[in-house]
């Protein structure tokens, strides 16, 4: 049967609400394929060669954001201390890699949320889960939690005026190396990193003045003054996505259009399922979470699937074991993936495999966890000899406590009730944020086997 982007509808389909109207929700989709596209293909195709790059060991991959986006948090303030702690992350790493990132945020649509249980219970009332702010209210009322299509409209606009702020924070100055001073926020002085990034911009002022002296400015050379930045989310609500799906006039192809790059989440990966089918179709470059109970046959199958051509830079693994699990289950993929010879870019995901209940009940996730799988990470590749290409976090540069550890003042189990903002899971706030930052450059300073070659020319 050939592709189309509802061929979805066919398969079966995991992790998507039932509305109450389904009438309602054909008649919203319809307007929003009518809706200008929020990304275009020329851009997801130049994020594809990127990732490509990534994927031959030449770049590395910096992926972050919130676990959810919500309604309540959108605002000018917040998108502007994500973005500038992830310009930070990104001039550490850039610096302690010697090599180019690829900044990808998971931001501007990434609302919807895969649950492990479809309904919750407060004091013997049963409701129906939160599945996200595109889906229903996080409430615990049996209104609120009612799937609500009007929410796929107000998610679009909020992702519509997200990315605007985006672009021109990337190309408008803001993100202009000159002013890296500037990016460093008022709570973050107590932060441990602190001294070390003022260290980093120091070297970095240093490198521009000389710069400067040979008659590179930031007039003169973009590259100085402005950044490439792309969005990223889960594709969950593939109705959304199906009505953001739109044939590119210049190759014919069809794109997503919903974001630049588009991930399967750990519960929807089916080889045969609903998120496949729709992924096989679309020419994004794309992501796979690969948790613990993902198999090597299933692996080479998706891969078959989604990218029978071997396209490098289509395909990013995100792998989410948990720091005890990543030297159990990442060599065995690795293996399989070398044995056939595919090219994928490598992204350890240190977030949804080290989650865990604090004695107060409160979701959580201990720093020293995260790190430890970061650094697990890097060295199951240095030992079989392949790229560890890149991370993928949950942060925001609030200043949330949320992960537990970290940083001078360490957040404790008690102190998470005091800014305890997110939607879903824990994030790091921007100073865990930018403490993981430095200890990933360290380890790309150590130095790791450039990527082999296995992609299709
Ligand atoms: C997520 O990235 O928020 C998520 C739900 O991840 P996973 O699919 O890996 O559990
Ligand atoms: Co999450």
């Amino acid at each position: 049967m050939s592709w189309t982007p509802e061929s979805w509808r066919t398969r079966p389909v995991t992790q998507v609400p039932a509305y109450p109207d389904p009438a309602r929700l054909a008649a919203t989709e319809t307007q929003l394929r009518k809706f200008p596209p929020l990304v275009f293909a020329g851009e997801a195709r130049e994020l594809k060669h990127q990732l490509a790059e990534v994927a031959a060991g030449r770049a590395f991959l910096l992926q972050g954001g919130d676990c959810a986006e919500s309604f309540a948090e959108h605002g000018a303030d917040h998108i502007r201390d994500f973005f500038r702690v992830f310009l930070q992350m990104a001039v550490v790493l850039t610096h302690g890699g010697s090599k180019p990132v690829v900044k990808v945020g998971r931001i501007a649509g990434q609302f919807a949320k895969p649950r492990s249980a479809d309904t919750e219970t407060i004091d013997g009332l049963t409701l129906p889960s939160y599945r996200g702010d595109i889906i229903n209210d996080i409430a615990f009322t049996p209104e609120a939690r009612l799937p609500d299509p009007d929410r796929l409209l107000l998610a679009y606009r909020q992702s519509a005026a997200t990315l605007n702020l985006l672009r021109a924070f990337a190309t408008g100055g803001y993100a202009d190396l000159t002013r890296v001073h500037e990016w460093t926020m008022g709570f973050m002085k107590d932060s441990k990193a602190y001294p070390r990034f003022e260290q980093v911009a120091q070297k970095i002022d240093e490198a521009i003045d000389f710069m400067r002296a040979l008659g590179l400015n930031s007039e003169n050379t973009p590259a100085l003054r402005e950044t490439r930045f792309y969005t990223s989310h889960e594709a969950l609500l593939l109705g959304y996505e199906e009505a953001l799906t739109r044939r590119d006039s210049t190759s014919g192809d069809y794109y997503a259009t919903s974001g630049h790059m588009l991930w399967i989440g750990d519960r929807t990966r089916q080889p045969d399922g609903a998120h496949v089918e729709y992924f096989s179709g679309i020419k994004n470059p794309i992501g796979i979470k690969c948790g613990p109970s993902l198999s090597t046959g299933d692996l080479i199958r998706l891969l078959d699937t989604l990218n029978p051509a071997n396209e490098a830079g289509r395909i990013t693994l995100i792998s989410r074991f948990g720091a005890d699990k990543v030297a159990e289950h990442l060599p065995r993929l690795i293996e399989a993936v070398e044995q056939e010879g595919r090219a994928v870019v490598w992204v350890c995901d240190p977030m949804h495999g080290n989650t865990i209940k604090a004695s107060n009940g409160y979701k959580t996730r201990p720093f020293d966890r995260v790190l430890a799988e970061v650094q697990g990470f890097f060295q199951v590749h240095r030992a079989m000899g392949s790229y560890a290409g890149g991370i993928h976090i949950e942060m925001t540069g609030d200043d949330v406590t949320e992960c537990v550890g970290g940083g001078v003042a360490a957040i404790t189990e008690a102190g998470l009730v005091d800014r305890y903002h997110t939607y879903c899971d824990p994030r790091l706030n921007a100073s865990q944020a930018l403490e993981l930052a430095f200890l990933v450059a360290e380890e790309l300073r150590t130095g790791q086997p450039a990527a082999a070659t296995h992609a299709a020319e």
